[in-house]
């Protein structure tokens, strides 16, 4: 296993489990000293355990040196990164090519090399023709296995996938492959063979088709607060149809993380490299973007105009909770929004701080929600992490200065918040902004309905 990061090292424990023999290499020695001491370099719920079990049995084990890694192996998985470049937004395959470069000399035997990195249509017929080049005598093959695993429950995943998708191109490698995945398969997981081009970009399809639904039900949920629906029973009323299905439909302040905005960003550049431009996609990731920039004001006007002056508590700081990962995380847009217009800014994430703590700079990192609450103006919910449900609100709404709850992923009861004393704000739903804005309106050109309105935005 090339690259012991997110995927890398969920996937070398998880084949280790498996009962294979797995050597996972990787560059990074800061990295690799935690791993060889037996503790994880990130978080991931499960893994330490599983981890320490597959190390002990010595099934496990954890090298800088990819030589002898390759010349023993039956399968090189290559789990590098490949973020979105500079410039341009392509996915930046260097370090899976410089990968190639440095497995190259010590191919022996025959050898799968797959990848399980996420790579453009086309990348395993590329890395194919270079390791041609470099080693015209290896005995090898190229095959795409595409992960699916999310962060936060990627052991789970892992080990109960909905399908395992692996694209090749003759039986020699399918076997290879068949018999890696035979533990799987055992427990009726489906595996999947395609071409190597359907499964790269398949993928890619994938990850887009998540956002999109992401980005539609966070439009549903603007269109909620305007009109008195509650997203959250739209939601529940439409994923009722096996066609749609009921996953991926909680609005919040946008899609983050290592993979959706880095993916949808490549599929949008293969689209357009293939004069095919994916203008649905492209339009997911405007929402997207706009969406995030936009939630610093959707608080400004909760409060009154300005949050100059004012103390905002933070909760949850990573992309989505049960991770430590800060990449592309909303907070890392709309903090600084909010520190440049004037608030001073508290934050508590369970497990984020290491990595977010030079990523936010001027923030306040505090140990408990509470902390991060107490003496705030304004308390913003960024990531539902489990024990923010668990908070007494009474508590909570004691140690504020100000009464103002917005909750950016609908973590709590609009009944309850109110009860503790808060003006509590949700997403589509509970106390509307939009439609307090239409009130406002409506009170000035003296109507009626008005009264009725704010009644049916509070219920
Ligand atoms: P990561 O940045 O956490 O890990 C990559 C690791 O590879 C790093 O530790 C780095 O030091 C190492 N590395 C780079 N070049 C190397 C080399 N030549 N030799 C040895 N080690 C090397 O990345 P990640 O989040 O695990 O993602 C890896 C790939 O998997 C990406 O293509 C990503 O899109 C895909 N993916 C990620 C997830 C996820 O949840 N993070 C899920 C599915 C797919
Ligand atoms: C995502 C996919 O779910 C995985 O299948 C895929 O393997 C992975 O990307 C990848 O290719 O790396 P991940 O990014 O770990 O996994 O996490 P998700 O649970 O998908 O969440 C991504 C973002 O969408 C988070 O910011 C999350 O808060 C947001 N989200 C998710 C919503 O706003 N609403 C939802 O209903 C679901």
């Amino acid at each position: 296993m090339i690259g012991a990061g997110y995927v890398g090292l969920v996937s070398a424990v998880c084949f280790s489990e498996f009962g294979w023999t797995v050597t996972c290499v990787d560059k990074d020695h800061s990295r690799l000293k935690k791993l060889r001491s037996g503790v994880p370099p990130i978080f991931e719920p499960g893994l330490d355990d599983l981890m320490l079990r597959n190390m002990k049995a010595r099934r496990l084990t954890f090298s800088d040196n990819l030589g002898p890694a390759v010349a023993d192996a039956d399968v090189v998985f290559l789990a590098v990164g490949t973020p979105m470049r500079r410039g341009d937004g392509y996915a930046d395959l260097s370090y899976v090519y410089s990968a190639i470069e440095e497995l190259a000399p010590h191919l022996a035997g025959y050898t799968v090399i797959t990848t399980k990195s996420t790579v453009p249509v086309g990348t395993s017929r590329e890395i194919e023709r270079r390791l041609r080049e470099l080693r015209p005598d290896a005995d090898f093959s190229v095959c795409s296995n595409p992960e699916f695993l999310r962060e936060g429950s990627a052991i789970q995943d892992f080990t109960h996938p909905d399908r395992v998708l692996i694209g090749v191109d003759n039986d020699d490698a399918r076997k290879v492959m068949e018999r890696v995945y035979h533990p799987l398969s055992l427990r009726s997981a489906p595996v999947v063979f395609v071409s190597r081009e359907s499964a790269e970009l398949a993928k890619y399809a994938a990850n887009a088709f998540l956002a999109m639904k992401i980005s539609f039900i966070n439009e549903v949920s603007d269109l909620c607060e305007e009109v008195g629906a509650n997203v959250q029973e739209v939601a529940h009323a439409i994923g009722k149809d096996r066609r749609i299905g009921d996953k991926f439909l909680h609005p919040g302040p946008g899609y983050g993380g290592s993979c959706f905005p880095k993916d949808v960003s490549a599929i949008i550049r293969t689209g357009r490299e293939n004069k095919t431009p994916l203008s649905l996609i492209e339009q997911v990731q405007t929402v997207n973007e706009e969406r995030k920039l936009a939630i610093a004001g959707r608080i400004e006007r909760i409060v009154g105009g300005s949050v100059r002056g004012k103390t905002i508590a933070v909760l949850g700081a990573t992309f989505k909770p049960n991770t430590d990962d800060m990449r592309d995380a909303p907070s890392l847009v709309i903090v600084p929004m909010l520190q440049e217009r004037g608030a001073t800014i508290k934050v508590y994430d369970p497990e984020g701080r290491d990595n977010a703590a030079s990523l936010l700079p001027g923030v306040i990192w505090c140990e408990t929600a509470l902390e991060a609450m107490s003496d705030a103006d304004i308390t913003t919910v960024l990531t539902e992490w489990n024990e923010f449900r668990a908070l007494d609100l009474v508590d909570a709404k004691e140690v504020m200065r100000g009464d103002t709850l917005i909750d950016m992923r609908n973590v709590f009861q609009c009944e309850l918040a109110h009860a503790a004393g808060f003006k509590y704000f949700g997403i589509g739903r509970g106390q509307s902004l939009g439609l307090e804005h239409v009130t406002q309106e409506l009170e000035t050109e003296d109507m009626p309905q008005a009264g009725e309105l704010k009644k049916l935005a509070i219920a």
